[in-house]
């Protein structure tokens, strides 16, 4: 079967780019409360406003140049003029990526490091494996006749399976502990309060049971062969390890947030579960990867420009904190049309190296920093929506489904919530 783009939304043909002369300057003094409002439409709608795809702001007291589009993720990913240290707040890379981790190198080092993610969480044998891991937790979960959120129901199972395939076995009371804490590690990574303090320390408590883990490993101790454990504990100290340990189970949980978001679109868009029945896996593909552009997640990323930077005429003196929108880039109407309107149609797929499309971050998986988990996370959506779709019945009860583009990282209000009625 041929799939259908009657409305015109296939592959782009070209984009018509402004370029912009300079980067102008925000008004005002500082704008990190503008950022807090806006949340994931500060750099688009400012661009907009001053119709450029660049500007420079004041955002904690430092100075920050906010970029979209293309050629600012070239900038970020593949050249070699910015560094990820010093980019992002304290709390956030704690929270986040961590020092130590794969994130914070770059050069040598950093591919070195990079060729062992790719290593682990690329090869399409480990990804399956944990897809079925996944699958058998998320079913064991669900009875006729309950009410569940997506989002709680992936976290959990996301959780166990991801465990499981890293080659750890934490007891039943861990588990329900890790997925809490792994849940708030990115939950709390866009607002400073007290629970981002809690957080923060529960994640040491995280970290010291996987230095033990990883050090038992090394020791000899009983790490399946081949496991992300055994790997890891055999080629990096115990302490570096726990980070990159964290740096798979923490983002491997987040996925959670992107199956609720694809329930929420199965639940406005019913007609793709139709076509899901034939079993269609181009089509499962090209839904999960219109999620990935529309849905709000890491608003953009961070970088520091290690020598004076030309850009587009304009200069970006070193040490300046340089922003990449990525939400803004996923939805920019020069290179999706009607941005705002969900359209699998535009065939959208990470495998491509297609600038526009940054849900992940951009360019060449091995030598920069984006994202060496997309595999995981398209195949383990499409697994949610199978199950979605094919392995059972289920209605919304009345909830919030809304989205506050304000509250970094978004989610639909409810988690969205499910009747399972029957289970086939
Ligand atoms: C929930 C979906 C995910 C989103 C939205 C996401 C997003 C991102 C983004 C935007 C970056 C680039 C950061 C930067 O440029 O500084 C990144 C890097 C990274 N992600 Fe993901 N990610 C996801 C899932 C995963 C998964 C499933 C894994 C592991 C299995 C993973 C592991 C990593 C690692 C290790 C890096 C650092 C790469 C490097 O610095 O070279 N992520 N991710």
């Amino acid at each position: 079967m041929t799939r259908q783009d009657p409305e015109g939304f296939g592959p782009r043909a070209g984009a018509d780019w402004a370029v912009p002369a300079l980067l102008p300057r925000l008004p005002g003094l500082d704008h990190t409360f503008t950022l807090l409002r806006q949340g994931y439409h500060f750099i688009g709608r400012n661009c907009d406003a001053m119709h450029v795809d660049g500007f420079r702001a004041r955002l904690m007291g430092r100075e920050a140049v906010c970029l979209r589009g293309p050629e600012a993720g070239r900038l970020l990913y593949g050249s070699d003029v910015v560094t990820r240290q010093g980019a992002m707040p304290a709390t956030v890379l704690r929270l986040l990526q961590d020092k130590g981790s794969v994130q914070q190198l770059e050069g040598e080092e950093h591919r070195a490091r990079k060729a062992m993610f790719i290593r682990l969480v690329m090869d399409p044998a480990r990804v399956d494996a944990l897809v079925r891991g996944f699958e058998a937790a998320w079913r064991a979960q669900l009875r006729p006749g309950t009410e569940i959120s997506i989002l709680h129901l992936a976290n959990a199972a996301l959780t166990r399976a991801v465990c499981h395939w890293a080659g750890l076995y934490p007891s039943e009371a861990r588990l329900r502990q890790l997925t809490r804490v792994l849940f708030a590690m990115s939950d709390r990574t866009g607002h400073f309060s007290p629970s981002t303090l809690v957080t923060l320390m529960q994640r040491r408590r995280v970290e010291r049971w996987l230095r033990q883990q990883a050090a038992a490993a090394r020791a000899g101790g009983n790490a399946p062969e081949g496991s992300a454990l055994a790997v890891m504990a055999a080629e990096l100290p115990p302490e570096v390890a726990a980070v990159e340990i964290l740096n798979i189970l923490r983002p491997v949980v987040a996925v959670g947030r992107y199956i609720a978001f694809s329930a929420k679109a199965l639940h406005e868009h019913p007609i793709w579960c139709g076509l899901f029945h034939s079993g269609n896996e181009d089509y499962i593909t090209d839904f999960c990867e219109e999620v990935r552009r529309i849905s709000p997640f890491f608003p953009f990323t961070a970088a520091v420009a290690t020598r004076d930077v030309e850009w587009q005429g304009a200069t970006i003196a070193a040490g300046t904190r340089i922003l990449f929108d990525i939400y803004g880039t996923n939805n920019d109407a020069r290179n999706f049309p009607l941005p705002h309107k969900f359209r699998p149609e535009r065939m959208l797929d990470w495998k491509v190296e297609d600038p526009a499309f940054v849900p992940q971050g951009a360019g060449a998986v091995a030598t920069t920093h984006r994202c060496p988990g997309e595999a995981m996370t398209l195949a383990l959506m499409a697994s949610a929506v199978r199950m979605l779709c094919n392995e059972m019945s289920y209605e919304l009860p009345p909830q919030d489904l809304s989205v506050a583009m304000n509250r970094v990282p978004a989610q639909p209000a409810s988690g969205v919530r499910i009747r399972v009625q029957r289970i086939d």
